[in-house]
């Protein structure tokens, strides 16, 4: 049976919404089924779907098709819509497609109508993987859990924007937000080009001044565009940092994606229209005393983190009145950076607190990880950060890092708009509020003074930035 004959000449766009299916009285056959078996696909589509299934960037299939990149953005785009015949053999062999693939390839290119594929003989584009859980319970951060939350539901922001060092607890935020997101019902896709969101990054750092995307993304933007379909209303994407082709164009996903909503996690703000920017920055540290109350202290969200580390390797561990003001000083030192503290609890394994804390301002290597994974240093990430934010903001970081803490007032002896430079410093995560005791005073974390002290020691100054 002709195909004409069965289905009548009905032609639709292909992104026919789905509340446009309907059955007909005489087949009971779903109409848009049976649309769906009568169209055809474009070149461009299908050669983007076999490239998706393969997980090859547009560099890479250009590499193994002995094509240029530009060529394949052509195919894609549908800006050429007849390759040459031994092009398309080339991009077969390069997507190891068997022989009806290949033939439908040819096809699609522009042979004979009755070898076009039918759309529903397409493979599905790739789905996008799921959230990780997230790595432990989250401590503290409740409350800029909810405003994540808020700005992504109930006032229905299409980008929000999570920022700060490296770190700072920017992966385990959003992991958390999208743990209680799909408990609600939301479909949430995840997209983390910088590998594993659960390491310490140095994936991005390696990838950060390449430009290369890393294998899989594929010309990231519409390989996402594809692989969303209508299948998620939340995008969130982590650790988007590397500048280059393999960098996601949120603009242009927002653009092609009409419903979307994205949550992404970076050291900066992307600087789109309608952008929400979360900066978020050090954990509360507890203020120096006399005595502390146990339990209040153990309840200073940097303490619990630190605690709940040092209990993974030292399960008997308890604060008491000879630890807890090393404790304390070393959540104060650390500026209740989470990886710092993580790192320090592990290290406790080796010293006792207090001797860490007297080692720390001159053993940089208590900065890394004590298992040794190969993630970043803090320092590493912390000097990534500070190349970010503008020159003339590196400047008065430079000038105020050695002072215990300063006022806004203090920044316009140094620059024309003091409020601005703040602002920037702030949201990139390099300085935080001196305290409850010192309001409207602000403070360089301690990690930046440290690498500003190391960059005063040329010969260990590009060691760190190098990494
Ligand atoms: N609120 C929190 N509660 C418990 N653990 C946390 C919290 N915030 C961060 N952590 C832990 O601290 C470490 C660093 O956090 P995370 O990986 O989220 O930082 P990040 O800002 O994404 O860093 P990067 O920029 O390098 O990707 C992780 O082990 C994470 O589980
Ligand atoms: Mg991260």
């Amino acid at each position: 049976m002709a195909h004409g004959d069965t289905y009548g000449e009905i032609t639709r766009p292909l992104n026919v919404a789905p509340q446009a299916v309907g059955k007909t009285a005489a087949t009971g056959i779903p109409l848009r089924e049976r649309e769906r078996a009568r169209e055809t696909v474009p070149f461009a589509d299908l050669l983007k779907r076999h490239r998706g299934r393969s997980g090859l960037t547009q560099q890479q299939l250009a590499d193994f098709a002995t094509l240029s990149v530009r060529a394949i953005r052509d195919l894609e785009s549908g800006r050429v819509r007849r390759p040459r015949r031994e092009s398309v053999g080339l991009l077969a062999d390069a997507l190891r497609l068997g022989d009806t693939e290949r033939l439908q390839l040819h096809a699609a290119g522009g042979s004979p109508t009755h070898l076009r594929v039918p759309l529903h003989e397409l493979p599905a584009p790739p789905a996008l993987p799921e959230p990780p859980a997230p790595p432990g319970a989250l401590v503290g951060r409740e409350a800029e859990l909810q405003v994540l939350l808020d700005q992504v539901t109930v006032h229905r922001h299409r980008l929000v924007s999570v920022v700060g060092i490296g770190g700072i607890g920017k992966t385990h935020l959003v992991l958390a937000a999208a743990q209680s997101l799909r408990a609600k019902g939301w479909r949430v896709g995840w997209h983390a080009p910088a590998g594993d969101p659960l390491c310490c990054g140095a994936t991005s750092a390696a990838g950060s001044r390449s430009g290369e995307p890393p294998p899989g993304a594929g010309g990231p933007a519409d390989d996402l565009v594809e692989a969303i379909g209508e299948r998620y209303e939340l995008l969130m994407i982590d650790g988007d940092d590397a500048w280059g082709p393999g960098r996601v164009d949120i603009g242009e996903l927002l653009r092609r994606c009409p419903g979307l909503r994205v949550v992404v996690t970076g050291l900066t703000p992307r600087h789109l229209p309608g952008e929400r920017v979360l900066p978020l920055t050090a954990m509360t540290v507890p203020e120096e005393a006399r005595d502390y109350d146990h339990a209040l202290l153990s309840e200073v969200a940097s303490v619990a983190l630190f605690l709940s580390h040092m209990r993974r390797s030292r399960p008997g561990f308890r604060l008491r009145p000879d630890n807890a003001h090393a404790v304390v000083g070393l959540c104060r030192w650390l500026d209740g950076v989470p990886r710092a503290l993580e790192y320090a609890a592990g290290w406790c394994l080796v010293y006792p607190p207090e001797l860490l804390l007297a080692r720390a301002g001159r053993d940089s290597s208590l900065l890394s990880s004590p298992a040794g994974c190969g993630c970043q240093d803090l320092l590493r990430s912390v000097a990534r950060s500070v190349d970010i934010v503008a020159e003339r903001h590196r400047r008065v970081l430079a000038e105020v890092a050695d002072r215990p803490h300063w006022t806004v007032a203090d920044l316009g002896r140094l620059v024309p708009d003091p409020a601005a430079a703040l602002h920037a410093l702030l949201v990139h995560g390099l300085v935080r509020p001196a305290g409850a005791r010192l309001p409207e005073h602000f403070t360089v974390l301690q990690l930046v003074r440290l690498l500003h002290g190391r960059d005063r020691t040329p010969t260990t100054t590009a060691a760190v930035r190098a990494g």
